[in-house]
């Protein structure tokens, strides 16, 4: 049975509750149990955690090599500023999709680099939550 995992960094605990207006009112409890039900049909399991620390979501990112077949990865505001989280992942050669709820591009600047996007397979932005569904059928179909 295959095993994906679906890893939020900072804030995102948050939703429902924060900005809902940018990030809608969907929890983050929901969109697990979502992207859980749909990964059961395909027969693989979801393992999902969430961290306001970086360290915490390196070691996630180590530890997935062997285990996990590919990671839905929303990193928050890492995004922007961690050069750290960029190379856990190019550490692994587990496939990563960097996923953002909102549309980075349209908002302020400093939110539109990605230090992590050069060494993802893919990223899937202002898409909504709808952005875990694909990127989690995009891992399934691969
Ligand atoms: C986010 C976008 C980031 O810029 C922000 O810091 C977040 C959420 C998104 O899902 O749209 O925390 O990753």
């Amino acid at each position: 049975m295959g095993k994906l995992l679906l890893l939020n960094g900072p804030n995102l605990n948050r939703l429902g509750r924060r900005e809902p207006d940018v990030y809608g009112n969907e929890t983050l409890e929901d969109i697990e149990s979502n992207i859980r039900s749909l990964v059961e049909k395909y027969n693989y399991t979801l393992t999902a955690k969430q961290s306001n620390h970086e360290g915490s979501l390196i070691d996630w990112i180590h530890d997935s090599e062997e285990t996990y077949e590919g990671i839905i990865f929303n990193p928050g505001a890492y995004t922007h500023t961690s050069i750290a989280i960029r190379d856990a992942i190019s550490s692994v050669t587990v496939p990563v999709i960097e996923v953002h709820i909102s549309n980075v591009h349209k908002r302020e600047s400093f939110r539109h680099t990605s230090m992590l996007a050069p060494v993802c397979e893919g990223q899937i932005v202002g898409l909504g939550t709808k952005g875990y569904e694909l990127a989690a059928q995009y891992l399934l179909n691969k």
